[in-house]
C-alpha cells in the first residue's frame, strides 16, 4: 500500500448565508473518502475553511449593518458547526482573512509579479458618479455582452453563466443607488493565463480525480485562455503587493487558503505543510469541489500554484450538481434546502442525508433532491435490510446465546467480505461513491439472505451448534458492515460498534480489522438502531418546500407586477378547449395523442455546440461535438451539412434529443439528435442564454 502523505480539501464556503444541501455535495463525499483512506492505514490531512472575500459578502454585511469581518465571523462558526454536526471533521477549518492568509497570499502574487506573469492595464470601469466609486463585481449589474441577459458584474448568472471581467458588462446600474454607471479608466492588474498554456496542456492529461474536471479544463485551454484581471478596487481583501487602493480578486486568495490553512494546521500540531505544496515534497494534494468551480480549480489555480514555484493538485474530484426539480439551488427564488432548518433541526438524522448524498447517483451527474426518494432509498434499501439484519442478529445473540459464541466465522462468510473489501476499494480509487455504497449494500444483502434461509431461530430448536455458528457468521458480518460503515454513517456505526460491546472508536480501527474474530463475548442489551422516516413527515418536509418555492415566485410576480398588464391578459384569457380524443393538426391528418408522461419520455435538452467538423466521404453529414452539461461533450451525427458551414455553427445553443439510443451514420457513432425544422433544417435554439444541459420542457 502506497505510504504518500495526502491532503484533502474542500472547496471554501462564503460566509454569506447558511449551509445548504448543495454545500455538501463537495463536504460529505470527501469526508467519506478521507474516513476510508484512514481505515486504510493511510495518512490523512483534512483541511477547509471559510472563503470570506470577494462583493457579495460585503453587500450582505452591510444590509445586515455589520462589518464584513463580523458577519464572516458568525458564517465560519456556523459552517464549522454544522459540518461537525454532520459528521465531518476537519484537522483545520480557517478563514481566508486571518493573518495566515493574508501573507501567503502577499507572497505568492509578489513571486507572481517578479516572475513576470503579471501586467498592468488600463481598462474602462463601471462608475458610479453618485456614490462615487468603481463598482467591483456583484457593486454593479447590466447586460450580458455574450447572450444579452441579464447579469452581474462578474458573472452572466441568469443566462450563459459565463465569467465576465471587469468593464465587459454592458448598461451597468449601480447597485447600491441604482443610478446608471459611466465607464472610468483605472489601471488594473492582469494574470497572463497564456503564460501558462505549455504547463497546462502538459499538466491536465496527468491529473487524477474526476473526469469530467480533466474534460472541461481541457476543452477550456483548446479554446483559448484569457487574461484575468486579478485587482479590484475595494477594501476588503488582500492588499495587492504596493497598493492600498487595490485588493486581489478573491479568486486568488481563496484557494491560496488551501495553502494557509495547512501550514495553520502545521503550526498546531508540529506537522510538515511543505510536503504537500513544495515541487519536492512527496505529499500529494486532492481537492473535492463542486462542478461549477472546476475552471478555478483546474485551470487558474494550478497556473497560480505553477507560476509562484508551487506543487499543482494531484487530483480534483467534482462533483454534479445539486438541484430541485432540475432547478439550481437559488435562495431568492425559494429552491433550497437549508442543511440546519430544514434537516438537522427538525430532528433528522445526519447519516441518512449522508447516505442519500452518496448513493443517489453517480458522483459527477447531478442530483436532483426529492423529499420521497430520500424517504424511499432509506426506508428500502436500508432500514429493510441492514436495519433488520443488525437488530435480528444482535437481539438473537444477546437474549437466546448469551453473547457471541465461542466459535470463529466460516471462510465463506470471509471470503464474502474480502470480496466486499476488494469492490471497494476499487470504487473509492474511481471516485465513485455510489458504487463504494452499493457494495457495501451488497454485502448487507448477502447477510440478510443468509440469516433468513438459514433460520436459526429454527435452527435453535434442532441443531443447536449449528444456530450458534449461524449467529457468529452472522456477528462476523455485522462487524465488518459496522466498520465499512463508518464513512456513510458515522453515528450509527459507532452505536452499531457499541453494540457489539466494542468500547473505543470504530473511526480509529483498520478496514483489515473485518475479518478478525472478537475478544469478548458479552454483548450488551440490543436495540433497534435504524428508523424508518414516515410518511406523514415527508410530507410536511414536502409542504416546507412547496411554500418556499411559492413564496418566492409572489413575491418575484409582485415586483414585476407593475409592468406585466399584457402578462395578466394572456393568462386570464380562456385555454382552447379540446373536445374529443383526436386533435386535429394544421395539415387535417388525424395524430396519435400522448400523455405527458410519454412525451417526458423524450429528453429534451440545450446543447452548446463546441467544435463541427464534415464527416468524411460524405455530403451531407456533420460531426458535431456538443456540450450538454455532461462529464464530457457528446458527438452528435446531424445531416445538416447542406445549409450550415461548419464554423456557423460553433457557440450556437440548439435542442437536442439526448436520450437517443447510439446510432452508427457513416460509420461514426451518434449520440442524439439535433432539432431543425423545416426543407432548409433551420435549428431550434433558444430566445435567451441557457446553461448547456438545461432540460426543454
Ligand atoms: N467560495 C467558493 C469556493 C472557493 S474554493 C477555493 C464557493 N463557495 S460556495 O459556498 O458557493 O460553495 C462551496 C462548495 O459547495 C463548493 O465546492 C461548491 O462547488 C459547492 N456547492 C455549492 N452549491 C452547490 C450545489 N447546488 N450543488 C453542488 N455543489 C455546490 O464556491
Ligand atoms: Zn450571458
Amino acid at each position: 500500500m502506497s505510504d504518500t502523505p495526502i491532503l484533502v480539501t474542500c472547496g471554501l464556503p462564503y460566509t454569506n448565508g447558511p449551509c445548504h444541501l448543495g454545500h455538501l455535495r463537495t463536504y460529505v463525499p470527501a469526508d467519506f473518502y478521507v474516513r476510508y483512506l484512514r481505515h486504510c492505514g493511510r495518512e490523512v490531512v483534512f483541511v477547509c475553511g471559510s472563503d470570506n472575500h470577494g462583493t457579495p459578502i460585503v453587500i450582505s454585511a452591510e444590509a445586515e449593518g455589520v462589518t464584513p469581518r463580523q458577519m464572516s465571523e458568525r458564517y465560519n462558526a456556523h459552517f464549522d458547526e454544522t459540518f461537525k454536526k454532520m459528521g465531518i471533521f476537519f484537522d483545520r477549518f480557517g478563514m481566508t482573512d486571518d493573518p495566515m492568509n493574508h501573507e501567503t497570499t502577499t507572497e505568492i502574487v509578489t513571486k507572481l509579479i517578479e516572475n513576470g506573469h503579471i501586467y498592468k492595464k488600463t481598462i474602462s470601469q463601471s462608475y458610479c458618479p453618485h456614490c462615487e466609486m468603481f463598482l467591483p463585481d456583484r457593486y454593479v449589474e447590466g447586460i450580458c455582452p455574450y447572450c444579452g441577459e441579464k447579469a452581474r458584474g462578474d458573472e452572466c448568472d441568469q443566462g450563459c453563466g459565463k465569467h465576465l471581467e471587469p468593464g465587459e458588462l454592458k448598461e451597468p446600474v449601480c447597485k447600491i443607488c441604482g443610478s446608471p454607471a459611466e465607464f472610468r479608466d483605472q489601471e488594473h492588474y492582469f494574470l497572463k493565463l497564456g503564460d501558462f498554456k505549455d504547463f497546462l496542456n502538459g499538466y491536465l492529461p496527468t491529473i487524477q480525480g474526476t473526469s469530467n474536471a480533466k474534460n472541461y479544463a481541457s476543452m477550456w485551454v483548446k479554446e483559448g485562455l484569457h487574461d484575468w484581471c486579478v485587482t479590484r478596487s475595494f477594501n476588503w481583501g488582500v492588499k495587492f503587493p504596493g497598493h492600498d487602493d487595490l485588493v486581489v480578486y478573491v479568486w486568488v486568495d481563496a484557494p491560496i487558503g488551501y495553502i494557509s490553512f495547512t501550514k495553520e494546521w502545521a503550526k498546531a500540531t508540529g506537522g510538515d505543510w511543505e510536503q504537500f505544496w513544495k515541487p519536492e515534497g512527496k505529499g500529494e494534494v486532492i481537492h473535492f469541489i463542486g462542478q461549477d468551480i472546476i475552471y478555478h480549480h483546474c485551470v487558474f489555480w494550478p497556473s497560480l500554484l505553477e507560476g509562484s514555484g508551487y506543487k499543482p493538485p494531484k487530483a480534483v474530484v467534482a462533483s454534479g450538481m445539486v438541484k430541485i426539480d432540475d432547478r439550481k439551488f437559488s435562495k431568492s427564488r425559494g429552491c433550497v434546502v437549508w442543511t440546519n432548518e430544514d434537516y438537522l433541526d427538525i430532528g433528522l438524522s445526519p447519516d441518512y442525508l449522508r447516505y442519500y448524498l452518496l448513493s443517489y447517483t453517480s458522483h459527477t451527474k447531478e442530483l436532483n433532491f426529492s423529499w420521497k426518494e430520500f424517504q424511499a432509498r432509506v426506508n428500502n434499501e436500508f432500514v429493510d435490510t441492514i436495519g433488520n439484519f443488525f437488530y435480528r442478529t444482535l437481539h438473537f445473540a444477546a437474549n437466546k446465546m448469551g453473547g457471541i459464541p465461542d466459535l470463529d466465522a466460516e471462510p465463506q462468510v470471509l471470503e464474502a467480505i474480502k470480496s466486499t473489501i476488494a469492490q471497494l476499494d476499487k470504487a473509492v480509487g474511481e471516485y465513485e461513491f455510489k458504487a463504494a455504497v452499493e457494495a457495501v449494500l451488497a454485502l448487507g444483502n448477502t447477510a440478510n439472505t443468509y440469516i433468513q434461509t438459514n433460520a436459526p431461530w429454527k435452527l435453535m430448536k434442532t441443531d443447536e451448534n449449528a444456530a450458534r455458528q449461524t449467529i457468529r457468521n452472522c456477528l462476523q458480518f455485522v462487524k465488518a458492515l459496522t466498520i465499512l460503515l463508518d464513512g456513510i454513517m458515522p453515528v450509527k456505526a459507532q452505536e452499531a460498534w457499541e453494540l457489539l460491546g466494542y468500547k473505543g472508536k470504530v473511526a480509529d480501527c483498520r478496514i483489515s480489522e473485518a475479518l478478525t474474530g472478537f475478544e469478548h463475548r458479552e454483548l450488551p442489551t440490543p436495540k433497534i438502531l435504524f428508523a424508518k422516516i414516515e410518511d406523514e413527515k415527508v410530507a410536511e418536509y414536502e409542504n416546507t418546500l412547496k411554500m418556499r418555492l411559492e413564496e418566492a415566485k409572489a413575491k418575484e410576480a409582485g415586483s414585476a407586477a407593475a409592468g406585466s398588464a399584457s402578462a395578466q391578459t394572456a393568462s386570464t384569457k380562456p385555454k382552447t378547449e379540446n373536445k374529443g380524443d383526436k386533435k386535429m393538426e394544421d395539415n387535417n391528418e388525424p395524430v396519435e395523442q400522448i400523455s405527458i408522461d410519454e412525451f417526458f419520455r423524450t429528453q429534451l435538452k440545450v446543447g452548446k455546440i463546441l467544435e463541427v467538423e464534415p464527416v468524411p466521404k460524405s455530403k451531407k453529414l456533420l460531426r458535431i461535438m456538443v456540450d450538454l452539461g455532461e462529464e464530457s461533450p457528446r458527438q452528435i451525427v446531424s445531416g445538416i451539412a447542406p445549409y450550415y458551414k461548419p464554423e456557423e455553427l460553433v457557440g450556437l445553443s440548439v435542442v437536442v434529443v439526448a436520450n437517443l439510443k447510439p446510432a452508427k451514420l457513416c460509420g461514426v457513432e451518434s449520440n442524439g439528435m439535433i432539432l431543425a425544422a423545416g426543407d432548409e433544417a433551420s435549428l431550434l435554439t433558444t430566445k435567451f442564454g441557457v446553461a448547456p444541459g438545461t432540460k426543454v420542457l
